[in-house]
């Protein structure tokens, strides 16, 4: 009976002892807080296999409804100019100011393969945004048309018809953009 209560004991103390550690380390700032420091592995891997079973669970049976007419995809365009580049890129894929400070870094969209991925999954990413990294969530701020429509210029980037494609290259490069 005593050893059971010693033992119990034991844990309460490791236990307490753990959380006022906890405590002393986020009031003395032991934490890295400044964006310039990287995030831990073991926080990239928490962020990174969360994200993907969530985006998995969430994307079934969810379908683009709109077609990739030349409205759309100017649309498209025009939207990713206005709310995306600043952080994306624009077609030179050159980062700007604002996306080189990032850590968690915001991929260049002209040329990390984006295309590639299901619509439902581009879609999921700019409507909730990335929880943990400086992705917003865009489903306050644009209809839902416009989240499929900037989602349809993702898809079709590279195989744009020539005057959607024109105005693409047309958008001012965000590494300039800003200075
Ligand atoms: C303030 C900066 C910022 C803005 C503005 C922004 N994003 Fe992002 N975005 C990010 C960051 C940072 C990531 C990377 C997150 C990660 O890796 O977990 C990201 C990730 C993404 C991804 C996933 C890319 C991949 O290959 O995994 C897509 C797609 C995306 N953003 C689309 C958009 C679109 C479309 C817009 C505009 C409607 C937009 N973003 C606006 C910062 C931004």
């Amino acid at each position: 009976m005593r050893n059971v209560r010693g033992f119990i004991n034991g844990i309460v103390f490791t236990v307490a002892l753990l959380i006022a550690a906890g405590f002393v380390a986020i009031y003395e700032g032991v934490l890295p807080a400044g964006a310039e420091n990287k995030p831990s592995k073991i926080e990239a891997w928490i962020a990174r296999t969360s994200l993907h079973a969530t985006i998995t669970r969430d994307t079934k049976n969810l379908t683009n409804p709109l077609q990739p007419t030349d409205d759309n995809l100017a649309a498209g365009v025009k939207l990713y100019g206005e709310n995306c580049a600043v952080c994306h890129g624009a077609s030179d894929g050159k980062p700007s100011d604002i996306a080189q400070g990032l850590n968690i870094k915001a991929p260049q969209l002209a040329t990390d393969g984006v295309e590639d991925d299901p619509e439902s999954v581009t879609y999921w990413k700019i409507a909730h945004g990335i929880r943990f990294s400086a992705m917003p969530s865009f489903k306050k701020t644009l209809t839902d048309d416009d989240l499929w429509r900037v989602t349809m210029f993702l898809k079709h980037m590279d195989k744009l018809p020539p005057a959607i494609d024109a105005q693409w290259k047309k958008l001012p490069s965000a590494a300039s953009q800003l200075q």
